[in-house]
């Protein structure tokens, strides 16, 4: 039987005149239903680029990438939105919470663009929210808007959970309630992928670690083989930096651009489907 998710030497390229960037350059690996991999790597080696192939908001220029047995690589237009629909749940580093709704709104939302959506307070009790949700945005702190994001994404009951760097945005006595709920979300059913710079997280909680550098997959095991036992000098040299650095020397740069494509894109989705209109 072959594994819930698997890239098998996944090449994604991006041209900028006359300039290629090899973003992903040969990439494979297998993720097993339940499991919870953690993807760390420096700024620029390609960890959205994986998850955003994963979800189904990027091609890839070569290879395949299957998730259950089904080839999203081959997937067309119309194919990879009802994908990034049913199947994905993602939560990125800004929560894009819409501002005149309450918590208990931003996550009906979702509802009416699932299947079978859950009860929303109920998903909101799961990331301990109960009592917040009647506050609008603005009346929550960062981290409790970022739980209303994670509960938005757990309405879909999806395959596969996404987080890219769900906590770079907020101060570290926030970020602790946020990955104490992304830790609790970890069970059998539920397969996580989280791209991360918080490496004790990622040492307690994950299955996997995938190391990349420079597009390519330099290191991969279990917690205890990356943390304890770093086999490459890449490997040594990044985990030697991220306990010297402070969380804003390692932020991202991509988010803002990612977070215009994934509103533009949901905003098509709705407007698809005549469900909503903003
Ligand atoms: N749309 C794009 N056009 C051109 N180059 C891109 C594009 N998106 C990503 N890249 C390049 O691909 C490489 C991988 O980018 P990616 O966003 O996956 O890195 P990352 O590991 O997530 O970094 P960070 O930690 O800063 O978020 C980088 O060199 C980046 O410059
Ligand atoms: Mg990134």
């Amino acid at each position: 039987m072959s594994a819930f998710v698997e890239f098998k030497n996944v090449k994604k390229t991006y041209k900028t005149g006359e300039v290629e960037i090899h973003a992903l350059n040969d990439v494979s690996f297998e993720i097993e239903k339940g499991e919870f991999c953690v993807i760390v790597g420096a700024s620029g080696a390609g960890k959205t680029t994986i998850l955003n192939i994963l979800g189904g908001m990027d091609t890839l220029t070569s290879g395949s990438v299957k998730l259950d047995g089904a080839e999203i690589s081959a997937y067309n237009k119309k194919q990879l939105t009802a994908y990034r629909r049913y199947d994905v749940g993602f939560v990125f580093q800004f929560y894009n919470l819409v501002g005149n709704l309450t918590a208990l709104e931003n996550v009906e939302l979702a509802a009416q663009i699932c299947r079978e959506p859950l009860d929303a307070a109920t998903v909101l009790d799961e990331v301990r929210l109960g009592d917040r949700m009647t506050n609008f945005p603005a009346q929550l702190s960062g981290g409790e808007q970022q739980r209303v994001a994670i509960a938005r994404a757990l309405m879909l009951s999806p395959d596969i959970l996404c987080f890219d760097e769900p906590t770079s945005a907020l101060d570290p006595e926030l970020t602790g309630e946020v990955l104490k709920v992304i830790g609790s979300l970890k069970s059998s059913e539920s397969t996580m992928v989280i791209v991360t710079h918080e490496m004790e997280f990622a040492r307690k909680v994950s299955d996997k670690v995938i190391f990349m550098a420079d597009g390519v997959i330099e290191e991969m095991g279990t917690p205890a083989e990356i943390f304890d036992d770093p086999k490459s000098a890449k490997l040594q040299n990044f985990l030697n930096k991220s306990q010297n650095l402070g969380i804003d020397d390692m932020e991202s740069g991509f988010n803002a651009r990612e977070w215009a494509k994934v509103a533009q894109d949901g905003e098509e989705c709705l407007k698809d489907n005549e469900l909503i209109r903003f």
